[in-house]
């Protein structure tokens, strides 16, 4: 039995949680900033990094508190290394290597994006290999999850990501920050055929989500030129079914290419309706999302990343902004 304590600070969630063998939650707390950044309409890195000093003592002593446990039934201490916020990562690392060397216990430090999909672990019996789809505020991947060592990325965004889409498609609409969810509700009350907008065009299993943003500006502009009222619903429906499309076309391209027959959804924007009712209406394949607090950032998604395929780090270790590029 492994019993880790993780946290996760990589952007604007302080987080906390305890996971028993990659897959069993004991604990997972977390405070969200969006009420301290949504006045500028976006995260600001040096506001999310003070937040987090002031609240991750808080979250893990809650953390160990909720699974009812003390520090001596602990097995290890995981956090996130990258990629992210540097001065955000900085926070988590530094608490947990304190932690790791305090109390005696092994650091293992894990990649966000890995964590996202390894959220998916948590209270299911989801084994690789499985085509993931990773849909987040700051990435857009395809990956090939072949096993725990062997995860291949085969398609990205060639610029924004899903999720930011949303957000800026969200600020363009004036319904603040984050967009996604608001454009999810909304969208339910809208027409997704009311407007075509593009899906972009990209070779292989590669996205495009910047023309598609520019569209609804251009439309939204129109719109506003002829003294309309803005059909915000209509207009969340058809950019949602847009972003939607293409993602489940690409990613079903890919497990029909690699001949696998599970799909995992995961990150923020994984926890969209649309998304995961698309998913869902496709039979003979097994579609995996993790539940709606398990998408966006949280910690509990960082102990099973850990159990399943964590570095064994030295306390010297350093946090990375950015994922090494592909070849
Ligand atoms: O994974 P996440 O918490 O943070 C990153 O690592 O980036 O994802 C946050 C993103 C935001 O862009 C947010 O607008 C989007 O996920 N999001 C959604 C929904 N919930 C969150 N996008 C679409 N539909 C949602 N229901
Ligand atoms: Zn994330």
């Amino acid at each position: 039995m492994t019993v880790l304590l993780a946290l996760e600070t990589s952007c604007d969630e302080t987080a906390a949680a305890i996971v028993k063998d990659g897959r069993q939650l004991l604990s997972s707390c977390l405070v969200s900033q969006t009420p301290i950044h949504q006045k500028f309409g976006g995260v600001v890195p040096e506001v999310a990094a003070r937040s987090h000093v002031q609240t991750i003592n808080l979250m893990i002593d809650e953390a160990l508190a909720q699974a009812n446990l003390t520090y001596d039934r602990l097995d290890g201490i995981a956090c996130t290394r990258g990629p992210g916020l540097i001065g955000t990562l900085l926070i988590g690392l530094s608490a947990a290597k304190a932690l790791s060397w305090s109390w005696n216990l092994p650091l293992k430090t894990v990649d966000h994006l890995f964590a996202h999909v390894c959220a998916n672990f948590i209270d299911t019996d989801l084994e690789p290999p499985f085509v993931a789809l990773l849909v987040s505020g700051g990435h857009t991947q395809i990956l090939h999850f072949r096993n725990f060592n062997d995860v291949e990325i085969i398609g990205e965004t060639l610029d924004d990501a899903a999720g930011e889409a949303y957000d800026k498609v969200g600020r363009l609409l004036g319904l603040g920050y984050p967009g996604g969810p608001v454009i999810d509700k909304l969208a339910l009350e809208g027409n997704p055929g009311a407007f075509k907008f593009p899906e972009g065009v990209v070779k292989g299993y590669d996205f495009s989500f910047s023309g598609l943003k520019t569209a609804v500006l251009r439309q939204v502009e129109k719109l506003k030129k002829s003294s309309q009222e803005l059909p915000v619903e209509d207009l969340c429906a058809s950019f949602q079914e847009a972003v939607s499309k293409v993602l489940v076309k690409k990613t079903l391209k890919a497990a029909d290419e690699l001949n696998l027959k599970t799909i995992v959804l995961a990150g923020g924007v994984a926890a969209n309706r649309e998304l995961r009712a698309k998913f869902e209406k496709e039979s003979g394949l097994s579609v995996y999302f993790p539940s709606h607090h398990l998408c966006t950032d949280n910690a509990a998604m960082v102990a099973a990343a850990a159990f399943f395929h964590g570095e064994n780090a030295k306390l010297n270790i350093g946090a990375y902004s950015r994922q090494p590029v592909r070849d």
